[in-house]
C-alpha cells in the first residue's frame, strides 16, 4: 500500500513540473497532453450543493472561502499528502513555494486574493489554476480540483455570460476521459434536477468515471429518505453512490470543530433507522479512501502510457537543448534542464513501480 500511495504524490509532482513546463514554453504540446494523461478527480456540482463542504470534510479543515454567489472563480488543485508520525499540519501555494501556512484561516485569505489577482475583483471565472497543497496526518494522498458551482442565473454586476463561461470550463475538466468526476447533489432536491447529474451524464453515459456524492441527508422532510438514489435505482453509476452529512450553516457560524463533525457524521450514519445498514459505505471518510484507492488503481492502469509520453517528452527537451547548446546560463534553458532531470527521475520510479 506504501508504494501505491506513493505514485499519487509521483503524479502531483508531475502535475506540477507539467505547470512550469506550461509557463516556460506556452503550452508545449507533449507536457498537454502529459496533463490530459495524467488522472485526477474533479469537483462539479451547482451552487450550495456542498462542494466546499465535501472538500473541508475529506482535509478534515476549514480552509475554503465561503460566501454567496460565485465564491470559487479559478480551479483550485488541492493536493493532499499523508505525512506519517508527525502532528503538524501545513499549506504551500504553488504561487508562494517558500511559504508554510500553519493558520488555515491564512489559506482561506490566500485563495481568495489569489482569485482576485487574477480575476482583478470582477467577480469574472478564469481557467488558470491555483495550486495548493496540504501535509497532514489525517488525510488519504489524494487530487482534487474545485471548480467554480454550475448556476443558472448571473448575479448582479457578473456578466449574462458567467453561466455558459463557467460551463464551459466545468466541461473542460470532466470531458477528459482520464478525468474522474466528484458530482455532488444535494438530498434536499430532485435528483432528476441536479446540475451535477446532468454534466456526468452528457461526459460519462455509462458512469464508468462518476462518483455521485449526495449531500444535505439530514435536511429531507421527515418522512422521507434518499435510498432510491443510494441504492442506485433512481440513477445508475457503476460506483456506489455515497451519502454525507457536513457542517450545517449554524455549524460553521458556532465554529464547529471539523474532527468533531467527522464524528457526528459517522454516528449519523451508524444510528440511522434509514441509513444503518449501509453505514459503513458513507460518510466523508468512507469518500476519501474510496477515492485515494480508486486513484491509485486508475494511475496504475496508465503507468505505461504515462512513461511514454514522458519519454517523448525527455527526447523533445534534449533536442530542445541542444539547440539551445550547453551549458545553459539563461533561465529558462536552465529550468528545462531542472524539469528533464525531474522527467528522468520520475521515469526511473515509475518503471520500479512496473516491477
Ligand atoms: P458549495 O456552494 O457547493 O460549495 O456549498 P457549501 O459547501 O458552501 O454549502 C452551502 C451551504 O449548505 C452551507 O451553509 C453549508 O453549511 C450547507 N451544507 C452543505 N452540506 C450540508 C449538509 O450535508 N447538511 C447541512 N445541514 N448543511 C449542509
Ligand atoms: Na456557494
Ligand atoms: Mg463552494
Amino acid at each position: 500500500m506504501a508504494t501505491m500511495e506513493s505514485l499519487i504524490g509521483l503524479v502531483n509532482r508531475i502535475q506540477r513540473a507539467c505547470t512550469a513546463l506550461g509557463d516556460y514554453g506556452g503550452g508545449d504540446s507533449t507536457f498537454s497532453s502529459l496533463w490530459d494523461a495524467l488522472p485526477s478527480v474533479a469537483v462539479v456540482g451547482g451552487q450550495s450543493s456542498g462542494k466546499s463542504s465535501v472538500l473541508e470534510s475529506i482535509v478534515g479543515r476549514d480552509f475554503l472561502p465561503r460566501g454567496s454567489g460565485i465564491v470559487t472563480r479559478r480551479p483550485l488543485v488541492l493536493q493532499l499528502h499523508k505525512t506519517e508520525g508527525r502532528k503538524e499540519e501545513y499549506a504551500e501555494f504553488g504561487h508562494l513555494p517558500r511559504r508554510r501556512f500553519t493558520d488555515f484561516a491564512l489559506v482561506r485569505k490566500e485563495i481568495a486574493d489569489e482569485t482576485d489577482r487574477i480575476t482583478g475583483k470582477t467577480k469574472q471565472i478564469s481557467p488558470i489554476p491555483i495550486h495548493l497543497s496540504i501535509y497532514s496526518p489525517h488525510v488519504v494522498n489524494l487530487t482534487l480540483i474545485d471548480l467554480p458551482g454550475l448556476t443558472k442565473i448571473a448575479v448582479e454586476g457578473q456578466s449574462e455570460n458567467i453561466v455558459e463561461d463557467i460551463e464551459n470550463m466545468v466541461r473542460l475538466y470532466v470531458e477528459k476521459p482520464n478525468s474522474i468526476i466528484l458530482a455532488i447533489s444535494p438530498a434536499n432536491q430532485d435528483i432528476a434536477t441536479s446540475d451535477a447529474i446532468k454534466l456526468a451524464k452528457e461526459v460519462d453515459p455509462s458512469g464508468e468515471r462518476t462518483f455521485g456524492v449526495l449531500t444535505k441527508l439530514d435536511l429531507m422532510d421527515k418522512g422521507t429518505n434518499a435510498l432510491d438514489v443510494l441504492e442506485g435505482r433512481a440513477y445508475k453509476l457503476q460506483h456506489p453512490w455515497v451519502g454525507i452529512v457536513n457542517r450545517s450553516q449554524a455549524d460553521i457560524n458556532k465554529n464547529t470543530d471539523m474532527m468533531y463533525a467527522r464524528r457526528r457524521e459517522r454516528e449519523y450514519f451508524a444510528t440511522s433507522p434509514d441509513y444503518g445498514h449501509l453505514a459503513n459505505k458513507m460518510g466523508s471518510e468512507y469518500l476519501a479512501k474510496l477515492l485515494s484507492q480508486h486513484l491509485e488503481s486508475v494511475i496504475k492502469a496508465k503507468i505505461p502510457s504515462i512513461t511514454s509520453l514522458i519519454n517523448k517528452g525527455i527526447d523533445e527537451m534534449e533536442a530542445e537543448l541542444d539547440r539551445l547548446g550547453r551549458p545553459i546560463a539563461v533561465d529558462a534553458g536552465a529550468q528545462l534542464y531542472t524539469i528533464l532531470e525531474l522527467c528522468r527521475a520520475f521515469d526511473k520510479i515509475f518503471k520500479e513501480h512496473l516491477d
